[in-house]
């Protein structure tokens, strides 16, 4: 139902603390902010408060000091293409509609339109969309992506994928020539780049994101901004076009710090990373979004490890074992620690699982990925390069500062949904050796690593946990 634009108001000497119940109990998360004659003055967003807080601006001072004193407006009697074309084209999501005495009377939101013109004209075509099989895969092109795309195909699926190609197109170039294949150039959180890939869609697997947390320390705005904000639009954008399903890629990492017992989907959560908080955000809002038209699932995955088409050599177990090859000596952090594993093919096979399931086993849930047998801490890892590559030096190295550890149960996916990954540990490890072996690869170009500004020399040492 529409917000009623009254609900939408707050006065310029209003705290921002109590501007941003507002903001959350409205879904449009905006603020219009208006003085004693009730004409607006300024427009405050999530992002704004956000920002607010980022810079350590207390709560309590007015919200008129973090508003944006000159948003878009436009006058009543404006026709609806051309507020289309404004919100398209300056890529905002609401404009208020001003009275001659700029007063707010209304208010556009961009799926307003979404609803009334493009849906019925273009996006359904097709009659059963179950029938065209059409996946569209967000950041398909990335490490999981690249083996999710082949096993989807391989099952008969089409997929299209939306991609930013960060790391260039290298990894999907040659299904360019397979007609069930499309590959769209662009951004997700970008409406325009956004509305035309949902076009037949079935389900989507949303994968695009700042992944890793040295990745997502970069630019802590724009990992919000992908990895939070942008998946609260995807979703609502899904409900518009009559998606049936969306499946979450999200991490175990969510867990945190925690003690030694297995954690399952209902333990206490406490992320520690900028990108283990914003995915946790982003988990929540989808939980909350999920309804009877669209079915959302979570996955929480542990770090993925094996060979894929876009390859990471900044995963723990994929750095490790180039090291093993390369140098003949791996250094092994917070040794003590627990991590659960899962290789990257059997991360395609869980989210093809998901995918063909009936909706009551999946709507609305959460599922740790993978297997109990994979947890591992993190000496064991030395332990098993050690037994596979005898002539190596290992270094334990004792890290203070990450004191993240998990152990995760995987009971419910095992049970419920009847997945159990295949791979083990040293299958993935022996599989990258014999393509190192093999290929000249330079595991240390920036191309194989998420944090691009490393340095060899502090590149070769440190091992990451997703
Ligand atoms: N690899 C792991 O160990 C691991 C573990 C847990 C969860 N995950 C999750 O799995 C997903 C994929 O991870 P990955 O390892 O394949 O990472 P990746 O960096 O290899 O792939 C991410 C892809 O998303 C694309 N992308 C980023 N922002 C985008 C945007 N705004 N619009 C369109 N495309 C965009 C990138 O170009 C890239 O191709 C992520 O959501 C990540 O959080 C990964």
């Amino acid at each position: 139902m529409r917000t009623k634009v009254e609900k939408l108001f707050a006065y310029q000497e209003d705290r921002i603390i109590d501007t941003i119940d507002i903001i959350n109990q409205n879904l449009l998360k905006t603020v219009f902010i208006i003085n004693e004659n009730k004409i607006l003055i300024g427009i405050v967003s999530d992002g704004d408060i956000r920002r607010a807080i980022l810079k350590n601006i207390p709560l309590t001072e007015p919200i008129k000091k973090i508003m944006n004193k000159n948003p878009l407006v436009a006058k009543i009697g404006i026709p609806e293409d051309e507020v289309l074309n404004i919100l398209l084209k300056k890529n905002i999501q609401i404009i208020p509609i001003l009275d001659n005495k700029r007063r707010v009377v209304e208010y556009y939101h961009i799926t307003d339109f979404i609803k009334e013109k493009y849906l019925k004209k273009s996006v359904r075509e097709v009659v059963d969309l179950k029938e065209t099989k059409k996946i569209l895969v967000t950041g398909g092109a990335g490490y999981i992506g690249s083996q999710l795309i082949r096993i989807l195909l391989e099952s008969g699926y089409s997929v299209r994928v939306l991609d930013k190609l960060t790391f260039g197109k290298e990894s999907v170039e040659e299904l360019l020539q397979n007609p069930n294949f499309e590959l769209i150039e662009g951004d997700y959180t970008k409406i325009e780049d956004l509305i035309p890939c949902l076009r037949n869609v079935y389900s989507i697997i949303h994968l695009a994101a700042i992944v890793g947390d040295p990745a997502s320390k970069v630019d802590p705005e724009l990992t919000e901004e992908i990895n939070f904000y942008g998946v609260k639009i995807l979703a609502e954008f899904c409900k518009y076009y009559e998606i049936d399903r969306l499946i979450f890629i999200s991490t175990c990492s969510v867990y945190g710090a925690s003690n030694n017992e297995l954690l399952t989907e209902h333990s206490p959560l406490n992320p520690i990373s900028l990108y283990a908080k914003t995915k946790l955000k982003a988990e929540k809002a989808l939980i909350e979004l999920s309804c009877e038209e669209l079915d959302v699932c979570i996955l929480r995955l542990g770090t993925v490890f094996g060979w894929s088409y876009r390859m990471r050599f900044d995963l723990v177990v994929n750095l490790l074992t180039a090291l093993s090859i390369k140098n003949k000596k791996i250094s092994i952090f917070s040794s003590k620690q627990w991590r659960p594993f899962i290789h990257v093919k059997d991360v395609g096979y869980a989210i093809l699982n998901v995918l063909n399931q009936p909706p009551e086993n999946i709507s609305g849930q959460i599922f740790n990925i993978g297997k109990d047998e994979n947890n591992f801490q993190i000496e064991e890892i030395g332990k098993i390069m050690k037994n596979i590559f005898s002539d190596i030096k290992v270094i334990q190295v004792e890290d203070k500062e990450d004191n993240r550890s998990y152990r995760v149960s995987f009971k419910k996916v095992n049970k419920k949904l009847g997945f159990v990954p295949k791979y083990s540990l040293e299958d993935g490890i022996r599989e990258i050796a014999d393509i190192l072996k093999k290929e000249n690869i330079n595991f240390k170009d920036m191309k194989y690593s998420n944090y691009k500004q490393f340095q060899h020399g502090i590149f070769e040492s440190i091992a990451f946990f997703e």
